[in-house]
């Protein structure tokens, strides 16, 4: 478990595959800026029993356990080999800082797990609550890929954000870690 100050970070595990597969076919979840396709509790169970060390899904939570959305890490599907994060909070937490403190943890986790040199994330252009997000944790951005997806009935342009180790100055949440 990656402890936060509000929140915690637990990797996800068979009893939040229920909620996972309602939140995950709920239009109001997902928001505008994401991908909406149905998905079966197979393909839910399929995805998650398929262990990859490259990938992380975490759920998302607060000090009295309550689920509050849904953090990953995974490998650009842009750029092989770049570690990548996406995350989303239910639409009545929003807004309260949740987000900000998940990426912190994330950041903090993945440059003292792995000897990556940056952490990227790709988000759509009009995405403002995202783009917040990643400006408030050091993230710069990097430029704007014209035409990257279909969401919310429109083709889309999406917005390269990174942060490269040299500009983390963690560790700042998981700060029990011994860098040594
Ligand atoms: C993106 C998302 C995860 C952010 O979660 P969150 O917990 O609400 O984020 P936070 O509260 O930590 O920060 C949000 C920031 O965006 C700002 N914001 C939100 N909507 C905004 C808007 N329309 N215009 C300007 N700023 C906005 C908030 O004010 C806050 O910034 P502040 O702290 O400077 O005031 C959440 O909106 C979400 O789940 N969206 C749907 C899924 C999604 O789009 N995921 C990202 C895919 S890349």
């Amino acid at each position: 478990m990656l402890e936060g100050k509000r929140i915690n970070l637990r990797i996800i595990e068979k009893d939040d595959l229920e909620i996972l597969h309602q939140w995950m076919n709920d239009i109001r979840f997902v928001g505008e800026f994401s991908f909406t396709r149905q998905r079966s509790m197979s393909e839910i169970q399929k995805s998650f029993s398929e262990y990859s060390p490259d990938i992380g899904s975490f759920m998302v939570e607060k000090k009295d356990g309550t689920k509050i959305g849904v953090f990953h890490h995974f490998i650009s599907k842009l750029f092989s080999d770049l570690v990548e994060i996406g995350y989303t909070i239910i639409p009545d937490k929003q807004g309260n800082g949740y987000c900000t403190e998940a990426v912190e943890i994330i950041v903090d986790y993945l440059f003292i797990l792995k000897d990556i040199h940056r952490i990227q994330a790709l988000t759509f252009e009009e995405n403002i609550a995202s783009e917040r997000v990643l400006e408030k944790n050091g993230f710069k951005k990097e430029g704007v890929i014209r035409n990257i997806g279909y969401s919310g009935g429109k083709i889309r342009n999406g917005v390269l954000y990174s942060i490269i180790r040299e500009e983390w100055d963690g560790p700042r949440i998981l700060t029990n870690v011994r860098m040594d």
